[in-house]
């Protein structure tokens, strides 16, 4: 019998209410909870709270769980790490995890010559590791990131974030020198131009406008990009965006930094999200799904760009040898059959979400590359205003109904699954999203 979801109390239920009671006298406040769920074991795709309520995960924690949740290969790999050795910093000390894990993803990176890998603990640490080194590096000290990107919540990182207002008020002085342009949203271009027609305007415009104006292209260090939008609204590029922004880059001798954070690891069908633009990146930042749920970040650039001193950076705890143990069997996993399988329930979502778009007004656009789908609503086709107000509400209802989701962006939701999704889980997130829709929207 296929599985379905199973609500059995009101939710929150008794349990999680008094949880989250608690979490409200103990917990930072500046995590933003979207609606009340309280996890307490995870299989595959299926979450249970604990109240005994059972719901079908197409968030996997944030497109962390690559491999669904506790996947027992990974758990496997994880314990007999964890028999062995928990730590020993790979900062002052060599361990065998962290070098092979090194060896394997510096194999994975697509580009000519030698790589190299810097270890840390999330998606901010990788990106502030690249921006150090983007300006060790160069020496250099302008860099250039997009409206709408998100690259972390540290003090660097947070400076490249131009996500939300609330992310960066009373952080302020952030690092300088950072200059943020137009990203190539095609379904609501600044320009109001319309692809293929407009010759990739947005990139033209960085060379005609910006570094004739206000942003001398010799003083750049780098240009921080994630090759698929995530937070900003899961927004893919059109073809050729990515080339011709590398190629200026490499005209001024800029670094190109692809954020894989949440495009990476196999999510979009390829292992990273560059690929489907068969174009270049120097310098490579990854997390999320790479170690299906343990923390780890990674850093990665040719080795003669990595020319960084010892000393010039590092952390204790990164690249630990449970997260790299994980991560290796992440890697196994997304080889053997992963990436193929997101291809493959990627079409089957995108297809599905077409399919509604046809009877929703309110599903505007649909759009994304494997398993990492966004639909953006809006209250009217021709006008594109953005639904804000409904999307919490879809959010909410799905929730209720056993579905979990999360928006991105200022109107859109996002569907980022397990690999490991089946068709069935897939059709069944389909309709119990449309049943969400059409109670708010109709
Ligand atoms: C593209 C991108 N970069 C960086 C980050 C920051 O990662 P973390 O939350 O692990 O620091 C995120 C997190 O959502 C992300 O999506």
């Amino acid at each position: 019998m296929p599985r379905t979801p199973s609500i059995k109390t009101k939710l929150p239920g008794p349990r999680a209410k008094k949880l989250i009671k608690l979490d409200k006298s103990y917990v930072s406040p500046s995590y933003t909870r979207v609606y009340p769920l309280v996890v307490d074991q995870a299989e595959g795709l299926w979450v249970h709270d604990v109240d005994g309520n059972v719901f079908l995960d197409f968030t996997a924690g944030i497109a962390v769980n690559a491999t669904g949740h506790c996947n027992p290969h990974v758990v496997k790999a994880i314990q007999n790490q964890a028999e062995r050795l928990l730590h020993m910093s790979g900062t002052d000390f060599y361990y065998t995890p962290q070098i092979q894990l090194a060896e394997k993803i510096a194999r994975l990176v697509p580009g000519k010559g030698g790589k190299r890998v810097y270890f840390g603990n999330s998606g901010a640490e990788a990106v502030e590791a690249a921006f150090k080194l983007a300006r060790w590096h160069t020496k250099r000290e302008l860099n250039i990131a997009f409206f709408g990107a998100f690259h972390g919540r540290t003090m660097g990182a947070l400076s490249l974030t131009a996500s939300k207002t609330v992310q960066k008020k009373h952080y302020n002085p952030l690092v300088p020198g950072i200059t943020h342009i137009p990203f190539a949203y095609c379904y609501r271009c600044v320009y109001n131009l319309c692809y293929p027609d407009c010759d990739l305007f947005c990139v033209q415009w960085v060379e005609d406008t910006l570094f004739r104006t206000t942003v001398p292209p010799e003083e750049v260090a780098a240009i921080f990009v994630e090759p698929i939008q995530g937070e900003g609204g899961y927004i893919v590029p059109p073809p050729g965006f990515h080339k011709k922004m590398y190629e200026l880059a490499k005209k001024y001798g800029i670094l190109y930094v692809a954020d894989e954070v949440q495009s990476g690891m196999g999510r979009t069908g390829k292992m990273f999200a560059m690929e489907h633009f068969e174009a270049e990146a120097d310098i490579m930042a990854l997390a999320k799904g790479i170690a299906s749920g343990m923390p780890l970040g990674a850093m990665v650039a040719p080795s003669d760009t990595m020319d960084w001193e010892a000393g010039s950076h590092a952390s204790t705890f990164g690249g630990n040898p449970i997260s790299c143990q994980a991560a290796m069997a992440t890697i196994e996993l997304l080889e053997k059959s992963l990436m193929k399988n997101a291809t493959l329930q990627g079409d089957r979502l995108m297809n599905g979400l077409h399919e509604l778009q046809k009877s929703y007004e309110c599903i505007g656009d649909v759009r994304g590359k494997g398993l990492m789908v966004g639909a953006e609503l809006v209250k009217d086709r021709e006008t594109k205003e953005p639904a804000t107000d409904w999307r919490p509400r879809i959010i909410r209802k799905a929730f209720e109904k056993g579905l979990l989701i999360l928006g991105c962006g200022e109107n859109s939701i996002r569907f980022c699954p397990a690999l490991t999704v089946s068709a069935e889980e897939i059709d069944l997130g389909l309709s119990i999203f449309e049943e969400a829709v059409k109670e708010v929207c109709s």
